[in-house]
């Protein structure tokens, strides 16, 4: 297996291939090592610039494109681009340049021969997929000349009643957090930056690079956040069909990274491909999916900023929500016996309660003895009005669900991994605990594990309104099995710590909190295994302004961590 994060004391290290893959950050204490990829974007060759007018283009915008001439390279948003009147059907794509095109002829002339190039290699190189693991979806192409015309066929094409089609692609997206960092908060600054009308402007669809990988309803649950028609699908969706031919006024493409023809990666068989699709001219365009959408407008409160936003943006799109919210918490309640007398009618206040999800995966990194914690926690907590019940995204049937399921806690407790992205939905003042898998010193997965800063995923609660704790689990929570990778072995964690977070934290922090700022950091060092990365909290009682705290430390010294120096 590789080893991602080595020992070396070196912040800020760059490896040599990170100038094309973005920039790989080492942060590193004495024990552990924390790797973060930071997104960020090499000089493009010109081929690439595109631009993301999901808005109409002023008058003057248009004159001033029509004199530089192409309509697609204005505006600094160097991972999309957009192809306009463009029509997908039988072996391939081509343009419009019929009578029902909204361009003119010379603009048209200038629309680019584009191809998008799926190439283990180029991949592996760009990201880290490993290439031999990685089984690209060939299903999916895009290669048009810049002259492809004359296919239109008044009698098989018709251009879709949704004006702009978007496709995203960033890497690992089938991991939930990944997505939401790679694809989610850059395309939600894209669109603050160039509002859509409406929602019913903008279709959504996912390129997948593995043939694998599919939609899940964690997908269409932060998409719904943002401006679309709630129509999401697959990229493989809009391939071109011998019984269809579809039409598109703007194919938006965001996620992708230009390559020069003379790269030097660049495989033989597409050299020889662009030679063919050129056109004989320099505008033309070879794309490969890159990490993810770059960030245009990111602020220090971007996260929270996003958080606001989609869950804004979400909860528009159903009927009482609050109400089903509501409905969601008395039914736990009422199942745990804790209503009295009827659901419908009771008079006790779902309000003095406080709900704490615990997270269940069903297959990795299952949590063993999720059921004596929730037990413990019952028995122990429901005098403080405590509630836990167990939070299973695979359980849910719909994006809605999810959000309800989330929206009704106030703190939500999951081993490191995909499913608590979910926890941006939770409520202002909500507390998270990551469980941080063991990792041995210097040992392969650091970056699930740090405490000098956020871990890989925790970074989306940073500076939000939530607070945001990390537990370092030792080798008494894998017992024989800790010499296995962290992203499969499954672990236990002793009820008496998830007892201790709930009377310490759960209790008097939050809702309601009786605790100040210093309060939780002096809680926080006497409990060396626990780490509070983003507080929310007042610095004092009487003042009534939250602000947020970052309570970081090296990682602790764990019993174990002797006998790992052996090896
Ligand atoms: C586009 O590329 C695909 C895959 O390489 C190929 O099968 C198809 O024939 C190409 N279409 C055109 C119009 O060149
Ligand atoms: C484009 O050129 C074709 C002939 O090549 C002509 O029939 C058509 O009207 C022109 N369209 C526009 C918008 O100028
Ligand atoms: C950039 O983000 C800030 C908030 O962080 C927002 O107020 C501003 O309008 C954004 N700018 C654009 C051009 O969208
Ligand atoms: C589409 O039609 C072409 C020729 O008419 C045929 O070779 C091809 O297999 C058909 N493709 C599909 C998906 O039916
Ligand atoms: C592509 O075309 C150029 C000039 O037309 C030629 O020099 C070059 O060898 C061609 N490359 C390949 C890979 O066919
Ligand atoms: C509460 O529900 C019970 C059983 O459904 C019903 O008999 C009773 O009248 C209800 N009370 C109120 C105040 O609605
Ligand atoms: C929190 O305070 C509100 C009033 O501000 C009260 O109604 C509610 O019962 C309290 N909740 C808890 C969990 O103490
Ligand atoms: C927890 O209990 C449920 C039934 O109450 C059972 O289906 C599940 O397998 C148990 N989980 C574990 C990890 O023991
Ligand atoms: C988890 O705890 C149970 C019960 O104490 C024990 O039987 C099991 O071996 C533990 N598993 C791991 C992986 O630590
Ligand atoms: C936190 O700890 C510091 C140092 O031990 C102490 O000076 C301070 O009074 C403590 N604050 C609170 C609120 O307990």
């Amino acid at each position: 297996m590789e080893k991602r994060a080595r020992s070396a004391k070196v912040i800020g290290r760059r490896d040599a291939s990170a100038r094309r893959r973005g920039t790989n950050f080492l942060l590193c204490g004495v024990y552990t090592c924390c790797l973060f990829t930071i997104i960020r974007f090499p000089n493009l060759s010109p081929y690439i610039l595109g631009s993301f007018p999901l808005a109409p283009t002023t008058p003057q915008q248009q004159q001033q494109q029509e004199d530089g001439g192409r309509l697609w390279e204005i505006v600094d948003t160097p991972n999309c681009f957009h192809l306009d009147n463009i029509c997908s059907w039988k072996d391939g794509w081509f343009y419009d340049h019929g009578p029902h095109s909204t361009l003119d002829n010379t603009t048209h002339m200038n629309q680019p021969s584009a191809a998008l190039i799926l190439d283990k290699q180029l991949i592996a190189e760009h990201g880290w997929h490993d290439p031999g693991t990685l089984d690209i979806d060939f299903r999916i192409h895009l290669n048009i000349s810049s002259t492809s015309h004359g296919q239109y066929d008044d009698n098989m094409c018709s251009y879709s009643s949704t004006p702009n089609h978007l496709v995203v692609q960033s890497f690992y997206n089938d991991m939930m957090g990944e997505f939401y960092a790679r694809t989610i908060i850059g395309l939600q600054q894209l669109m603050r930056m160039y509002p859509p009308h409406s929602n019913d402007d903008i279709q959504t669809y996912i390129h997948f690079i593995n043939k694998k990988w599919r939609i899940f309803e964690g997908h269409e649950l932060f998409l719904s956040g943002l401006p679309n028609n709630n129509e999401l699908d697959n990229f493989l969706s809009l391939m071109p069909r011998n019984d269809s031919c579809r039409c598109f006024r703007r194919l938006i493409l965001c996620g992708y990274h230009g390559v020069d023809e003379h790269d030097e990666t660049l495989d033989g068989q597409w050299k020889e491909y662009v030679n063919k699709t050129g056109d004989g001219q320099q505008n033309r365009y070879l794309i490969s999916p890159t990490h993810g959408i770059e960030e245009k407008n990111a602020s220090a409160s971007k996260w929270q900023e996003l958080r606001v936003e989609l869950i804004d943006g979400i909860s528009k799109r159903y009927n009482d929500l609050d109400q089903k919210i509501r409905g969601y918490q008395r039914q736990v309640l009422f199942d745990q016996g804790l209503l009295g007398g009827d659901i419908e009618n009771s008079t006790r206040n779902v309000d003095e309660w406080k709900f704490v999800g615990l997270a269940r995966r069903k297959y990795r990194r299952s949590w063993l003895n999720i059921n004596d914690t929730l037990s413990m926690c019952n028995e122990r907590f429901q005098q403080h009005h405590i509630v836990c019940l167990i939070v299973d995204v695979e359980d849910s049937e719909s994006a809605e669900e999810q959000l309800i399921m989330h929206r009704s806690l106030d703190a939500f407790i999951g081993i490191h991994g995909a499913q608590l992205t979910q926890g941006i939905l939770l409520p202002s003042h909500g507390l998270m605990l990551e469980l941080l898998p063991y990792i041995p010193l210097n040992g392969w997965g650091g970056w699930t594990a740090c405490t000098e800063a956020p871990t890989a995923l925790g970074v989306i609660f940073e500076n939000t309104d939530l607070n945001h704790f990390g537990y370092s689990l030792g080798t008494e929570s894998c017992s024989s099995s800790c010499n296995l990778g962290f992203n499969v072995r499954d672990f236990n964690v002793s009820t008496e710590v998830i007892a201790d977070f709930l009377s310490t934290f759960v209790l008097k922090a939050g809702k309601n909190s009786t605790m100040t700022c210093d309060d939780m950091k002096n809680e926080t060092e006497e409990r060396e295994r626990f780490v509070l990365y983003n507080a929310f909290c007042q610095p004092s009682l009487s003042e009534r302004a939250f602000i947020n705290e970052h309570y970081y430390h090296a990682r602790p010294r764990l019993e174990e961590d002797e006998e790992d120096k052996e090896d």
